[in-house]
């Protein structure tokens, strides 16, 4: 324990709102907090902060209250005396124009609460996709000893006898519907079907992924990313982080400790093997940024040489989230993927990574996760592009993708916006074959903006209803983690502020050449010149005032995390993965 931390003050000591007289505010603060029925006793005891993400809006953290009631009953357990205080939610669906748009408010209004309510170690309780970014954004900005629980996924449901989940299998049946293979009863019947119980999405989508590399970043407490919603399991997690918390106050131990470029290459690690969601790059991208360590992708995509798929889980596989918790969680992950990993790393129980690994439940035989000689998909689940589409870089999921489109060469069929996409895409006379590239461009951290899951452009209607099920598609926004097929997403920098993708034009013939990691167009570079010179941004860049100006003049592009520029660390100190 540094002398720092055993000479700031503690408990409600903490963080005194200034009137120029200490005592004074002491006694202020203390006058009004037992309005609420507080003894002095309970007021002397550590403070444990509790995030409070419940909202009426957010059914991924339908079960916050009887979550933190268990992470209470932990703290109280421990002698301390827990505060649970609110933040932003977001859920996917109820964050408009995008909840990626709106992350890096959420960690300011955390980050915020976290430094000005007196706590000496707090219990984050997150879920849906952004809010777990946004709260280790924010933890590591803070660096407040913190402890993430997530709400956990939601069950898996049926619908005639076949299982389903959201989100991957929202989208399944979408395309179906859309390709006139289902009708509208049944599409209403499966609406009702897709996500049976709270929690977040079943699949392996961003916030499972994330869950999981909370848990590879140390973050958590071991075991606690698979727990579904629902199950007395997830509250006794609750307690556990809420005791373990009242611990970390003791010990001082900080997320910048715990995350450190070691950690982060766990999880980049643990990224690979469970065929994870493509935004986790964006948001570890950012959580690092936080902490001044640099995400170097080139070096992430060498790792997946090394590092195979190893979790069988849609959307790149057959399994859910309930499957992977009756299979053992993260332990089989962690310890199938030992050799690999940073094992001296040290997590918020205490106990480093591989102390952690050598403690867990011993293994037995299951499915879902394969051994190391015995993988889903042979390294390099996520590929990382250069080109002269790609500018600074693109990303494609290999493993969701159809093999024989990974090599690919087509002409280009360019929306120019969102908007220019639902209005053409189903055109009858749209000019595309299956051989066609679709590209969508403006949909950027700026151009949407928020960098919305749009990177799912549909297959167009004339085609869908032919059978086609895949196509070549690219664009300079995100995909949810839910989401599959051959599609290259983050191109940066984005069309918006002048990146390649602002170039390419209806026609030009496009080529995708994953094994050799290439994106290309067929234009010279005299034309690119042509066009760059005639280029210009697009209107909807332009802010006057409130969130969206400081979020327009700020935010950065996907390869630093659509950060803000002010919240990150510059310059950087440290790469990962080393
Ligand atoms: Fe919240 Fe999928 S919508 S996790």
């Amino acid at each position: 324990m540094s002398d720092d931390h055993q000479n700031t003050p503690r408990g409600m000591k903490r963080g005194l709102t200034r009137y120029g007289d200490e005592e004074f505010s002491l006694y202020l603060r203390k006058a009004f907090i037992k309005a609420m029925g507080y003894s002095d006793d309970a007021l002397s005891r550590p403070v444990i902060g509790i995030v409070n993400t419940f909202s009426a809006y957010n059914a991924c953290h339908a079960n916050v209250p009887p979550l933190i009631e268990a992470v209470k009953r932990g703290v109280m357990l421990a002698g301390g005396l827990p505060m649970e205080f609110p933040t932003i939610s977001l859920h996917e669906s109820f964050s408009f124009p995008t909840s990626m748009y709106l992350r890096n408010l959420m960690s300011m209004d955390t980050e915020e609460m976290l430094l000005a309510l007196p706590m000496d170690a707090c219990v984050l309780i997150g879920g849906c996709d952004k809010t777990v970014p946004a709260q280790l954004m924010a933890a590591a900005s803070a660096d407040v000893p913190a402890i993430q629980v997530v709400t956990g996924p939601m069950l898996s449901g049926t619908h005639r006898e076949e299982r389903v989940g959201a989100c991957t299998d929202c989208r399944r049946f979408w395309g179906e519907y859309r390709g006139g293979r289902i009708d509208a009863t049944e599409i209403n019947e499966v609406e009702g079907r897709l996500a049976p119980s709270a929690g977040t999405c079943g699949v392996m989508g961003t916030a499972s992924t994330m869950a999981c590399m909370t848990e590879a970043l140390g973050m958590m407490l071991p075991g606690g990313a698979a727990i579904p919603a629902v199950s007395a399991e997830r509250l006794r997690h609750g307690e556990a982080a809420g005791t373990r918390a009242m611990a970390l106050a003791k010990e001082g131990l900080k997320p910048s400790t715990i995350m450190t470029p070691a950690a982060f290459e766990n999880a980049l690690r643990v990224l690979l093997a469970i065929g994870g969601s493509t935004n986790a790059i964006v948001h570890l991208a950012a959580i690092a940024g936080r902490l001044g360590i640099e995400l170097d992708m080139p070096a992430f995509d060498a790792l997946g040489a090394d590092t195979p798929v190893l979790v069988d889980l849609k959307p790149t596989g057959q399994y859910y989230m309930d499957d992977l918790h009756k299979a053992g969680g993260m332990a089989p992950i962690l310890r199938a993927l030992k050799p690999l990993l940073n094992v001296d790393c040290m997590t918020v129980s205490g106990r480093t990574l591989g102390e952690e690994i050598d403690a867990s439940p011993p293994a037995f035989p299951q499915d879902v996760v394969h051994p190391l000689d015995n993988p889903i998909h042979s390294g390099g689940g996520i590929a990382f592009l250069k080109g002269n589409l790609a500018g600074e870089g693109a990303i494609i999921k290999q493993a969701a993708g159809t093999a024989d489109l990974m090599v690919h060469e087509g002409p280009a069929m360019v929306f120019d916006s969102l908007e220019d996409l639902a209005t053409r895409i189903d055109a009858p006379d749209l000019d595309v074959t299956p051989d066609s590239v679709l590209i969508l461009r403006n949909a950027g951290p700026k151009g949407a903006p928020g960098m919305p899951e749009a990177g799912y452009i549909p297959i167009p209607k004339k085609l869908a209803q032919q059978g086609v099920k895949d196509m070549v598609r690219i664009s300079d926004c995100r995909m949810s983690g839910t989401a599959f097929g051959s599609i290259v997403l983050h191109a940066t920098p984005e069309a918006a502020v002048g990146g390649p993708l602002a170039l390419v034009e209806t026609g030009d013939t496009v080529r995708l050449d994953v094994p050799n990691r290439r994106l290309d167009m067929d234009v010279s570079d005299e034309e690119l010149a042509r066009r760059r010179a005639a280029w210009s941004p697009p209107a909807t860049t332009h802010a006057e005032r409130g969130y969206k100006k400081l979020y327009m003049d700020h935010v950065t592009q996907a390869d630093e995390g659509v950060d803000f520029d002010f919240l990150t660390q510059r310059p950087f100190n440290a790469k990962t993965p080393r």
